[in-house]
């Protein structure tokens, strides 16, 4: 069966390598360079020939890169979005060229879902609810209301409005638990320490008993501010947060950081997999899911030493 839309590439010639169009979103976390690392090395393992940009947050250069590649008459595209929305009338310009395009890591919100092939990455809004329930079940002795502070991922991007939603689904039958503070820290370990600080400068009734951060790079930052502070990250605030980076791992050994849901970079390989099926003609499934955990403090003492990334 074809793929709607596009002309069947037939048997792939192995003189002539493929070349792929990457537009990275950015690099503004542990999470993005592993990503980068991965893509890259897969690439050079699977010969495919790798053209890949760095769009630094915005969705603009995201638009410039995809418009390059269609000069350079890529044989596919691939495209870890900014943000969700507005990307109908590219998608629209990379089908009239007749290049297919990946979607990897976030989502695309576009009405018309044959713009795209495939769809590589997390359940964002599943690593929310992980969160959660952790959440629940490690305050589950503790009486009264339970404020929460959030920090939330870009603005308008996949992973930080879907990590909220499943977060704030899973809390929302139980009136204990509130989120009091909530603010966009980028994904940034800068922005974590900033915001974390903003937090902890409101009177000592507004305080969280928990922190559940969109990201690790931001949940470390937040651990400085915290210890700034002089509270003990961990016990006078509980922290969970999300990808499970070594860095993270080492923080919940120190005793720093209590739960790290995992979101796996390491995409390079399904990427290039991928590809590989589109160009021999082959139909993928409309999604692909990574399969993710949780880690816990205890677990992680056991697993840091083998954590990839
Ligand atoms: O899109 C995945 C998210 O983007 C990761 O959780 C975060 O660390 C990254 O910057």
């Amino acid at each position: 069966p074809l793929i709607t839309g596009y002309e069947p590439p037939g048997e792939p010639n192995p003189m002539k390598p493929i070349i792929l169009g990457f537009s990275q979103l950015g690099s503004e976390s542990t999470w993005r360079e592993a990503n980068t690392a991965s893509i890259k090395e897969a690439a050079a393992e699977a010969g495919i020939t790798l053209l890949m940009t760095n769009a630094e947050q915005d969705q603009n250069k995201q638009f410039e890169a995809i418009r390059s590649f269609i000069r350079r008459d890529v044989d596919m595209i691939a495209i870890a979005p900014v943000v969700q929305t507005g990307w109908e009338a590219i998608l629209e310009e990379t089908r009239e060229a007749g290049i297919p395009v990946i979607i990897l890591d976030r989502s695309v919100n576009v009405e018309d879902s044959s713009l795209y092939i495939t769809f590589i990455g997390s359940d964002f809004y599943e690593e929310g609810v992980k969160a959660a329930k952790y959440m629940m079940d490690r305050m589950r002795h503790h009486s009264g209301i339970i404020q929460i502070a959030e920090l939330q991922g870009t603005v308008g991007s996949t992973p930080s409005i879907d990590r909220g939603l499943g977060f704030r689904k899973t809390i929302e039958a139980n009136g204990n638990y509130q989120i009091t503070q909530t603010k966009p820290a980028d994904f940034t370990q800068k922005r974590g320490r900033e915001v974390m600080r903003e937090f902890l400068q409101q009177p000592k009734e507004k305080w969280p008993q928990v922190l559940f951060s969109h990201n690790d790079d931001m949940a470390i930052g937040a651990v400085e501010a915290i210890k700034e502070a002089g509270l003990k990250p961990g016990s006078d605030i509980i922290i969970i947060s999300v990808d499970g980076t070594r860095r993270a791992f080492e923080q919940m050994v120190d005793g720093n950081i209590n739960a790290v849901v995992e979101c796996n970079p390491l995409l390079g390989p399904l990427l290039m997999q991928a590809v590989k099926e589109i160009m021999a003609g082959r139909t993928l499934p409309k999604r692909m899911v990574t399969p993710e955990d949780i880690f816990t403090q205890e677990l992680a003492a056991k697993e840091v030493e083998y954590r990839k990334y």
